[in-house]
């Protein structure tokens, strides 16, 4: 075990990074996470973490290694006074980094006030920037214009550097590569385009439909010219790029084509309290019976260093040798709204 390493999985990869879902709705149906064609039922606000909660549990997780915290969704920014929570998870001693990944419509009224709570920075989800497009993709016709407005509050806010993450789906956003990369180096906004994941069991997902993210990268490059970057932490899910006359930033999440299972050092606590240690698991452990029925401190360290010793989660890097049997449907996952990507 490497210095300062506090635990460890059966794969040797430590826990760094937590992402906790704050709330299980959304304002979008993206049509890759959450179809509109689809009924969902949410869960009672009971059955969600309280801010208390969480912050007891993340307290546990910084004990454990963490040193960077992403709250998600559904839409984290749906989820009242969530200020508070990040002015409570902002004073844990420990914790670097405080970050959030939101769809946006919401930010342009909460920035400043998530800024001033102790909020590091935001990523924003942008997977095009023409209407009827974005309309399509989110399901429910909302505003592309809107979720800029969000964004340049965000970076007014300081919010940043703000990241844009942008799936991509071939013959769906595909022909937007080039402009989106362009609008956000404009606004030294650090893009990553990702390649469309068979997360959930909602989406249809195909194969065919994934444009593989070297490609992603060279079309961009053949009309902005850009140099590779190294990773930052051997974490990092992103291929980073850099554009050669401005230096902004530029990326590649290649969860399917360049699998980065071996470095993953994420764990992620669903809005109901469950523990997953891959985004594609498809049973968490509980936390909220322990936690609600009178668990100590000590005992939930010991439960969530056991559970993370005891992972051995590669999902994307054993994808191909499913997708050649034909098996990857047969179990059931996590949904991404679930537990926020
Ligand atoms: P930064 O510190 O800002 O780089 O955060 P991050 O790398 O955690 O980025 P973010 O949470 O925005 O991740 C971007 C997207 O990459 C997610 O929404 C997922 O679609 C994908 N992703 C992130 N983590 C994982 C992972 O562990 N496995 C897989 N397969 N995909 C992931
Ligand atoms: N494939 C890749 N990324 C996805 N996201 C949601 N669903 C998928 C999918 N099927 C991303 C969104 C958002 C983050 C939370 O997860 O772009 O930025
Ligand atoms: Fe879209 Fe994010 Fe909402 Fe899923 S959680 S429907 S990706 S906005
Ligand atoms: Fe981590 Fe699972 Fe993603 Fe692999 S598939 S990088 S183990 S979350």
């Amino acid at each position: 075990m490497t210095e300062n390493r506090v635990v460890e999985d059966r794969l040797g990869r430590g826990l760094d990074d937590l992402r906790i879902s704050v709330i299980d709705r959304c304002n979008f149906r993206c049509t890759f996470c959450m179809p509109a064609d689809q009924t969902y039922t949410f869960l009672p606000r009971r059955e969600i973490l309280t801010f208390e909660e969480l912050t007891r549990i993340a307290i546990i997780f910084v004990e454990l290694g963490v040193r960077k915290i992403r709250l998600t969704g559904g839409e984290p920014l749906l989820r009242r006074e969530l200020e508070r929570l990040v002015a409570m998870l902002k004073a844990i001693p420990g914790l670097e980094d405080l970050a959030l990944t939101t769809n946006g419509f919401l930010l342009k009224d909460q920035a400043r006030t998530l800024a001033d709570a102790g909020l590091d920075r935001v990523t924003v989800s942008v997977e095009s920037l023409d209407q009827e497009v974005f309309g399509k993709i989110n399901g429910l016709g909302m505003p592309i214009a809107k979720v800029l407005e969000g964004i340049d509050a965000a970076v007014d806010a300081g919010l940043g550097p703000v990241k844009i993450n942008t799936v991509v789906m071939r013959g769906v956003n595909d022909h937007e590569i080039v402009s989106i990369a362009r609008y956000f180096k404009e606004r030294r906004c650090i893009v990553r385009f990702i390649e469309f994941m068979d997360v959930g069991n909602l989406n249809e997902w195909q194969a065919e439909n994934v444009l593989d993210a070297r490609t992603i990268m060279g079309r961009i490059g053949a009309e902005l010219p850009m140099e590779p970057l190294r990773r930052e932490r051997p974490s990092d899910v992103a291929l980073r790029y850099r554009y050669l006359d401005d230096g902004v930033e530029v990326g590649a999440i290649a969860s399917i084509t360049e699998p980065f299972c071996g470095d993953c050092t994420r764990a992620r606590v669903s809005s109901e309290g469950r523990l997953y240690t891959c985004l594609f698991a498809n049973q968490g452990t509980d936390m909220k019976d322990l936690l609600r029925g009178g668990v100590t401190d000590d005992d939930l360290r010991k439960r969530i260093a056991a559970v993370w010793r005891s992972r051995a989660d590669r999902y994307s890097e054993l994808r191909n040798d499913r997708l050649a049997s034909g098996q990857l449907f047969s179990e059931p996952k996590v949904e991404m709204f679930r537990i926020g990507g």
